[in-house]
């Protein structure tokens, strides 16, 4: 036995998780150098934690729990004023080079049944531009605007992180320079029986999933990611999701409400289309702004209206945020300060020399579970068609086929108030037009732009 078998195996035993070793003896030499290092990885001081929220009732939200304070859509002269001083501070942010860019991207496109990182599904109407590409060419379209380029930090996983930078070299990075495109990985943590007893995947293999979207904080603290986003001098960053084309991360009006409130972290939301919508919002528990998942909502708050005939609690999460880079050093140091959530679920798990079907549990960490511990935070509306429309099912509701429509009727409308032409619609009643996002970014800069060059494909115009 080695010395370093000899450690680990004492550790595990110590931590009541001797099982792991029970087929140790058949593995061969490589197999057991691989599965020595998975052991080794493992923090057993955060498995004994997940034990114990195993054993524990589940955690009633408990709380008062309130509407929260939204900068809405509908703006009255006081709050167009503030909406006017925030896009200047936004703008002076921006043009100072103080935001960072956070892309999300270690989910594994399970529901969307492909097989690959999200982030190169072509989801382009008329191009077939890759989800990276999307968001890869806003960045150029800010970088343009603001004749600076700011750094782009991309969660990947263990999964996808080979295929995620294979992807980004084959596209020359899409035209960013590579020096600005930084790929850090999240965490791994181990999935357990009811028992509390880590759970293997196969012969020799841990049972790992990746430790959540929260993950993405503490990820960014271990990778250096923090620490040169300090050195380059930026100061907020901008988080946003891989599955969404149409998120804009360099908002002027978003960074510059944050700022100025002096806010922690902030979110954007979309008003929920119904009460049913399976969506978080953000409410107010004991004062303080909380994403309360649908789950949590007791049903007579979920149904409130005010006297307007609007949701109280309509406010659904879209998972944007700016966080203050101090922030997020205050919630890595020392380890991540986010609850872990249990999810408890089927899995295929290998045990006693073949695979089955076993109930275990899985632990994450969100990243809105912050937002409780930000000094302070701002909730801004937007309007779902101009932000919002996410790849996350392979059909149906938020899949490939509503997000191409989506785009091509958000794009159609602001052709049509530049009064351009547009294609004949297409059997699903849509027009397929795109625009470069790297033109523009967003309505404003479209209308403004120089003469938009068409385009003209069998399958639709682009403008660029
Ligand atoms: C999430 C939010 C929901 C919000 C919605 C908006 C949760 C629990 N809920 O829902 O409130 O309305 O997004 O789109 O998050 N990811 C990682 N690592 C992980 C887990 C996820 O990188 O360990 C990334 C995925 O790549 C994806 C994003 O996080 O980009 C969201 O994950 P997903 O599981 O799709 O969240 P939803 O349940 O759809």
């Amino acid at each position: 036995m080695t010395a370093r078998e000899r450690t680990l195996r004492s550790k595990a035993q110590a931590a009541g998780q001797g099982h792991l070793f029970e087929s140790y003896a058949d593995l061969d030499p490589v197999a057991r150098e691989r599965f020595l290092d998975e052991v080794e990885s493992v923090d057993f001081e955060l498995v004994a934690h997940f034990a114990r929220l195993l054993a524990a009732k589940e955690p009633s939200s408990g709380g008062e729990i309130r509407p929260p304070d939204v900068f809405a859509l509908r703006r009255d002269d006081r709050a167009e004023e503030r909406a006017r001083r925030a896009r200047g501070a936004g703008e002076e942010l921006l043009r100072q080079g103080r935001v960072g860019y956070v892309l999300v991207a270690g989910g594994q496109a399970s529901r969307l049944g492909y097989d690959g990182p999200k982030g190169a599904y072509r989801i382009g109407p008329v191009t077939d531009r890759s989800l990276f590409e999307w968001h890869a060419r806003r960045l150029l379209a800010a970088r343009n605007r603001y004749g600076r380029a700011m750094p782009w930090y991309v969660m990947t996983s263990a999964a996808n992180d080979a295929p995620t930078r294979a992807f980004f070299a084959e596209n020359d990075w899409f035209g960013l320079d590579r020096g600005d495109v930084f790929f850090f990985s999240q965490e791994m943590v181990p999935a357990l029986d009811f028992e509390g007893r880590i759970l293997l995947s196969g012969p020799g293999r841990l049972f790992l999933a990746p430790n959540g979207h929260g993950g993405t904080l503490l990820a960014l603290a271990r990778s250096g990611a923090l620490a040169d986003a300090r050195r380059r001098g930026v100061e907020q960053l901008s988080y946003f999701q891989v599955d969404n084309p149409l998120a804009p991360p360099a908002d002027e009006l978003f960074l510059g409400l944050h700022v100025l409130a002096g806010a922690g972290m902030s979110s954007k939301v979309v008003a929920k289309r119904n009460a049913a919508e399976k969506v978080g919002v953000i409410g107010l528990v004991d004062g303080k702004p909380t994403c309360i998942e649908y789950s949590d909502l007791p049903a007579e708050l979920r149904d409130a209206k005010d006297p307007s005939g609007e949701l109280l609690y309509g406010a659904g999460n879209i998972a944007m945020h700016v966080l203050d880079l101090g922030f997020v050093e205050s919630l890595t140091t020392g380890g991540l300060k986010l609850p872990w959530h249990v999810a408890r679920k089927a899995m295929s798990v290998w045990e006693r020399g073949a695979t089955t079907q076993k109930q275990g549990a899985k632990f994450e960490t969100f990243v809105f579970d912050a937002l409780p511990l930000a000094r302070s935070s701002v909730t801004l509306e937007v309007a779902r068609e101009q932000e919002f429309s996410p790849v996350k099912n392979a059909s149906g509701e938020d899949s490939p086929a509503t997000c191409r429509a989506d785009l091509c009727r958000l794009h159609a409308e602001w052709v049509r108030a530049r009064g351009l032409a547009l294609p004949p619609p297409t059997p699903e009643g849509y027009h397929p037009v795109e625009i470069d996002p790297a033109f523009a970014d967003h309505r404003e800069a479209f209308l403004r732009a120089r003469e938009p060059r068409p385009k003209i494909a069998p399958q639709g115009h682009v403008y660029h």
